[in-house]
């Protein structure tokens, strides 16, 4: 792979050589053994690998919400393990949103108080954040589903709430984990492509990690992690589609 400089503008990630073990003496795994992971503004940028290689450990430690045991990590030119406790909380409310496999949205509540959450957390009257919720309701193509509880809605519409809750505090760092895991094609196919339109619209930095190959023809670039370390970088879309056979 061809490594941007750690200080270039258009590096939205830039990882280099990230280790992380859990546990200790008999029950330590090493997880991640030297990783190297970049990704730029304007793109969406996938990870996929076999199960238990190592990428969601990867995509918490560019969270924030796992440290590395070592290696380099800048977000935005910004060097994360110089950030204190409140600072790295701080980025992570107001610079990322995280998409999760399974929704996680609340239950008890309705749509648009869960699309809410992010901004309250970032200190915004209720009245303001359930304002833009709605707006980035609208923009999911849930509107009308505001006043519902998730529970009534869709697999495909519950993954586009949990976007609209990921996005509402506009981060400009958008983390999925298995994002269309749970969604058949149709659902999967609407997901990816509000993905790739708030990735081109908004100059994001989107990491999608799956392994859906459904979705693989929204890939600009392609990372490919097995064992702990990234082993090939896939630079060009028609590439992608020619090893993984995508089918989208
Ligand atoms: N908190 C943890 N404690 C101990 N082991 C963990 C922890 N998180 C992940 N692991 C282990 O690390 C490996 C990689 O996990 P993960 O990053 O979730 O892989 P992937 O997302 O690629 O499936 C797995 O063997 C998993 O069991
Ligand atoms: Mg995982």
């Amino acid at each position: 792979m061809n490594p941007a400089p750690l200080s270039s503008p258009t590096a939205g990630i830039v990882a280099r050589g990230l280790d992380k073990c859990f546990g200790e003496g008999e029950a330590r795994v090493h997880v991640l053994k030297g990783a190297d992971f970049t990704a730029r503004l304007g793109e969406m940028m996938f990870l996929v690998g076999p199960s238990g290689c190592g990428k969601t450990t990867l995509l918490s430690i560019i969270a924030g919400t796992l440290a590395a045991d070592a290696g380099e990590l800048t977000v935005f030119g910004q060097d994360l393990r110089k950030l204190g406790g409140d600072g790295l909380a701080g980025f992570r409310a107001q610079r990322v949103g995280f998409v999760f496999q399974q929704f996680n949205l609340i239950p008890t509540i309705t749509v648009a108080e869960n699309v809410s959450v992010p901004l309250l957390i970032t200190g915004h009257a209720p009245r303001v954040a359930e304002e833009r919720a709605r707006r980035m309701l609208a923009r999911v193509g849930l509107a009308d589903r505001a006043d519902s509880r998730p529970g009534k809605l869709s697999g495909g519409q519950q993954q586009r709430v949990a976007i609209a809750r990921a996005l509402v505090h506009e981060p400009t760092l958008l983390l999925c984990d298995e994002p269309t895991a749970a969604l058949d094609r149709d659902n999967g196919q609407q997901v990816m492509r509000l993905m790739r339109e708030v990735a081109r619209d908004a100059g994001r930095c989107v990491v999608i990690v799956t392994h859906d190959n459904r979705t693989y023809g929204y890939a600009d670039r392609m990372a490919e992690m097995e064992d702990g370390r990234i082993l090939r970088v896939l630079e060009d879309p028609a590439a992608i589609r020619a090893h993984h056979g995508a089918t989208a």
